[in-house]
């Protein structure tokens, strides 16, 4: 099928490279928006690994995305500057908002809720990023001014 056959050829195409299997689940990423299940044996099979340490991998780095994405992904900062300045809170009140936990879509297909380790914007901490425009020193309005954005 289609997933199959455009993974095979990202694989012909980075098998070559060193440590291949991160890039190539990068690849696969960004082709077809997450990391559909069908691909991971056609991955283990390709670089000889098994298809636990395929899902192993994927479901250890939190960049990798398992389901489709909604219209906009919206990443709240996890990481330690953020959450010693409300991060928490922020997290609770995001989730409250949109209704789905960390790694979930809203109903309506609008958002994507995805965590986030660290967006390189400690110093204003806390962040988010809203598909790819970064958000520093967020607080609760600006929390609500983003999903309603990202619901228009
Ligand atoms: Fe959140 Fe660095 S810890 S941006």
């Amino acid at each position: 099928d289609d997933f199959v056959s455009r993974t095979q050829a990202i694989v012909a195409e980075l098998k070559a490279l060193e440590g291949p299997l991160l890039p190539i689940l990068h690849a696969v990423q960004e082709s077809f928006g997450y990391v559909p299940d069908e691909v991971k044996p056609v991955l283990a099979e390709a670089l000889n690994l098994s298809r636990a340490e395929v899902h192993g991998v994927v479901s250890f780095y939190h960049d990798f995305r398992t389901h489709p994405s909604g219209r906009h992904v919206l990443k709240l900062c996890r990481a330690e500057a953020c959450q010693s300045r409300g991060g928490e809170a922020l997290a609770d009140r995001v989730r409250e908002l949109l209704g789905v936990d960390f790694h979930q879509t809203t109903q309506d297909g609008a958002v994507t809720l995805e965590p986030v380790y660290c967006l390189g914007l400690c110093a204003c901490a806390p962040a988010a990023m809203l598909d790819d425009e970064l958000h520093g020193r967020i607080d609760a309005d600006a929390l609500e001014g983003l999903i309603a954005e990202a619901r228009l």
